[in-house]
């Protein structure tokens, strides 16, 4: 395993909610490489309390912040840098939520207070990020900003809700601000588009089941998980992707590259309907065993 590929960076890591989060897998694996850095979430996150298991564990420090909120971005940053004992080298946004996914309302029923909260939280935090940054002038020459993302910026995944536009809206402020930022210090700003992963946002949308095993049957190296996305992170944090801007990198076992795979073919015409969450959908698409159905199975 190749070691120190952060030595000596900095850096700040916000989402990590459980041992589940992506954003956890990244600080376990950044402390790893060598690298020094803050964990930040939101208040409510914070009460939960996991976060502070993670800091022990890495030598972290725990500062809350709700990234909708630019003066708590503020304070998140300055004392960080206090902390930190300088400017940092990466920023990793791994934040998501959607009131809409939580409250179960399908995309043709949306709230629309709701849909501005999620857009806010989702995406546009990315953007009061990246621009407190760059007034703050906190990010050090070729620092490196990543996002995740989901391939429901790109395709209509039914379930996804107002998530899907924000998921677009971040890949965009990450293509902009890359160039702004690329100008100023040389900091480079990408999205990683991830698999379906376990985790609570993940698992929080309608159908989890059925897009983690969609995904998993279609793609020749199987989902990515968290480890593996936390892998790809650390590589992008490194030294090693200089050059690597403005780009929206799927990292999903081949996935997004697919059309249909014989794993797929076999497993649907095989399954039992193990993948439905929905019962009635499952009748649906699989057909309901009456008794005329079972006489003709005999
Ligand atoms: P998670 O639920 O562990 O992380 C989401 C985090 O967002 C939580 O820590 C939560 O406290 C934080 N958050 C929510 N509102 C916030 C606010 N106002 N201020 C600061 N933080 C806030 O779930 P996961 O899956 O690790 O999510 C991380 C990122 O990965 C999200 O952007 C998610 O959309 C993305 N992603 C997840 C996939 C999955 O299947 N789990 C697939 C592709 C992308």
């Amino acid at each position: 395993m190749t070691k120190d590929l952060l030595k000596g960076k900095r850096g700040i890591i916000l989402g990590a909610l459980d041992t589940n989060s992506i954003a956890w897998k990244v600080a376990e694996r950044a402390h790893e490489q060598g690298a020094s850095f803050v964990l930040s979430n939101a208040p409510i996150a914070l009460r939960k309390g996991d976060i502070f298991e993670l800091g022990k564990a890495t030598g972290s420090e725990v500062i809350s912040a709700d990234l909708t909120q630019v003066d708590e971005i503020e304070h998140l940053y300055q004392e960080s840098v206090e902390i930190l004992g300088g400017n940092i080298d990466f920023l990793l946004h791994s934040v998501g939520m959607s009131p809409n996914v939580r409250k179960g309302l399908g995309y043709t029923n949306l709230d629309y207070n709701y849909m501005m909260k999620t857009l806010d939280v989702s995406a546009i935090s990315l953007h009061k990020l990246l621009q407190t940054a760059y007034k703050m002038d906190i990010i050090n020459d070729w620092g490196s900003v990543i996002a995740l993302s989901y391939i429901a910026a790109q395709r209509t995944y039914s379930t996804y809700s107002d998530m899907a536009q924000a998921k677009a809206m971040l890949e965009s402020i990450a293509r902009s601000f890359g160039y702004h930022y690329g100008k100023k210090r040389n900091v480079r700003i990408n999205t990683i588009s991830q698999s379906p992963t376990i985790t609570t946002a993940g698992t929080g949308v309608g159908g989890f089941k059925s897009f983690y095993a969609y995904a998993n049957c279609m793609s020749p190296l199987g989902n990515a998980s968290s480890d593996d996305c936390a892998d790809y992170c650390i590589m992008m944090f490194s030294d090693l992707t200089r050059k690597v801007t403005m780009q929206n990198l799927y990292h999903d076992g081949g996935y997004s590259t697919m059309g249909i795979s014989e794993t797929l073919i076999q497993s649907c015409f095989t399954c039992q309907g193990e993948c439905f969450d929905d019962i009635a959908e499952k009748e649906r698409v699989m057909g309901k065993k009456d008794a005329s159905s079972e006489t003709q199975d005999k």
